[in-house]
């Protein structure tokens, strides 16, 4: 059965519609057929997006600079998502060179196919550390290091909302003439949880992700001592909710163009909503995390020194290559500014070195 298919039976099953959060969840990672299940091409060029990881090396090895600060030789780090294991690799190389290399490195990815890309990558590039990449089938309980998730929290299923005569309703996805469709659902919606903006506009369309928040919650509990680094594109509330953002945040990407039609390519295409990070750290703080810093990453890669990494290349070539690539990671048109940095730390005091040039804390 397609996976369409499979969609349209749940909704008749229930004789009704399904939340969007469970449409994405479906799409994204219903076994062997969602989009992050099977084993459609994702990453880079020949896929439909391409990730900083994947962009250059230096992403990566920024970050291990961060991590530097807090393995000193007996601590983990922990991965989620891990993508096609590209950025473990870089870590990895990095603090090898650092001579700092963690115990273990987890991955804890929800894909068996990815599972097995990023076996490849590491056993490839890697060969001699491998055996310190550890998969996992669930959070690790006492954990002690650095939980690292690069564009994550935006692949973690939302809810959608619509705002009509001052009052927020969920849309909801019902299938009708053939087709899925977006429908009000009948109620007010409710929430105790994530703060929604007032006097909103009609018709004002946007996004809240409880799962997200819920996950934060789960990773607190599993955590012992921990900086917890989160990578992605996304705002604080005020611009989550500029008046302007009227068709709210969700986005599909595929073959490199972005729609807004998530019932287009049903298991084919990524589907994502941008990170409401004030609800993160709202979130993070209700759990019992320090929010330790939030930046954005043009700014948390340079207090990472990633100019030094240009500035130490020899060879000519190699150099222009490589400022090609620092500019994608930190100009404001590319990734610099859209990409934001959150950091969350438990019983740890010292602060993170990536927001020694910019924290922007206050503005969550
Ligand atoms: C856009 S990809 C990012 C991949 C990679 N981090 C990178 O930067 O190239 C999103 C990834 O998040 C993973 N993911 C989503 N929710 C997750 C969860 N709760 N636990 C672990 N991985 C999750 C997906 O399976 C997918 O691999």
């Amino acid at each position: 059965m397609s996976l369409k298919q499979i969609i349209k039976e749940a909704i008749t099953k229930r004789a009704g519609p399904i939340g969007f959060d469970e449409f994405m969840d479906m799409a994204l990672y219903y076994p062997g057929l969602g989009y992050y299940s099977s084993g459609v091409t994702k990453f880079g060029e020949q896929g439909d997006f391409i990730t900083a990881p994947e962009t250059s090396d230096l992403f990566g090895y920024c970050l291990a600079r961060q991590c530097d600060e807090f393995i000193n030789g007996e601590n983990d780090i922990l991965e989620f998502g891990a993508g096609t294991g590209i950025l473990a690799t870089q870590i990895l190389f990095e603090l090898g060179r650092l001579d700092n290399l963690p115990n273990k490195y987890y991955i804890l990815e929800l894909s068996a196919e990815l599972r097995y890309r990023q076996k490849q990558t590491i056993g490839k590039v890697l060969p001699e550390i491998i055996d310190r990449v550890v998969w996992l089938d669930s959070l690790p309980s006492d954990f002690s290091g650095v939980v690292i998730a690069n564009e994550v929290l935006d692949a973690i299923p939302a809810k959608r909302l619509i705002c009509l005569d001052g009052n927020f309703y969920e849309l909801v996805v019902n299938w009708d003439n053939d087709k899925f469709v977006w429908k009000v659902a009948e109620s007010v919606f409710t929430n105790d949880k994530a703060l929604l903006p007032n006097n909103t506009v009609n018709e004002y369309k946007t996004e809240v992700n409880y799962r997200a928040m819920a996950w934060i919650d789960s990773l607190y509990k599993s955590m012992n001592e921990c900086l917890v680094l989160l990578i992605d594109y996304g705002m604080d509330r005020s611009e989550y909710f500029h008046p302007q953002r009227d068709e709210g945040t969700l986005r599909c990407y595929h073959k490199h163009k972005a729609s807004d039609n998530p019932f287009a390519n049903i298991g084919e295409q990524d589907i994502t909503t941008s990170v409401n990070f004030s609800d993160i750290a709202h979130q993070a703080l209700e759990s019992g995390f320090e929010v330790a810093g939030y930046a954005t990453q043009a700014m948390f890669l340079i207090s990472l020194g990633i100019d030094n990494y240009l500035s130490k290349e020899d060879n000519e070539n190699e150099r222009i290559k490589l400022a090609q690539q620092v500019k994608q990671l930190v100009l404001p048109n590319a990734m610099g500014e859209s990409f934001k940095v959150l950091a969350l730390t438990k019983n740890l005091t010292t602060n993170p070195r990536g927001f020694s040039e910019q924290d922007l804390r206050h503005k969550l």
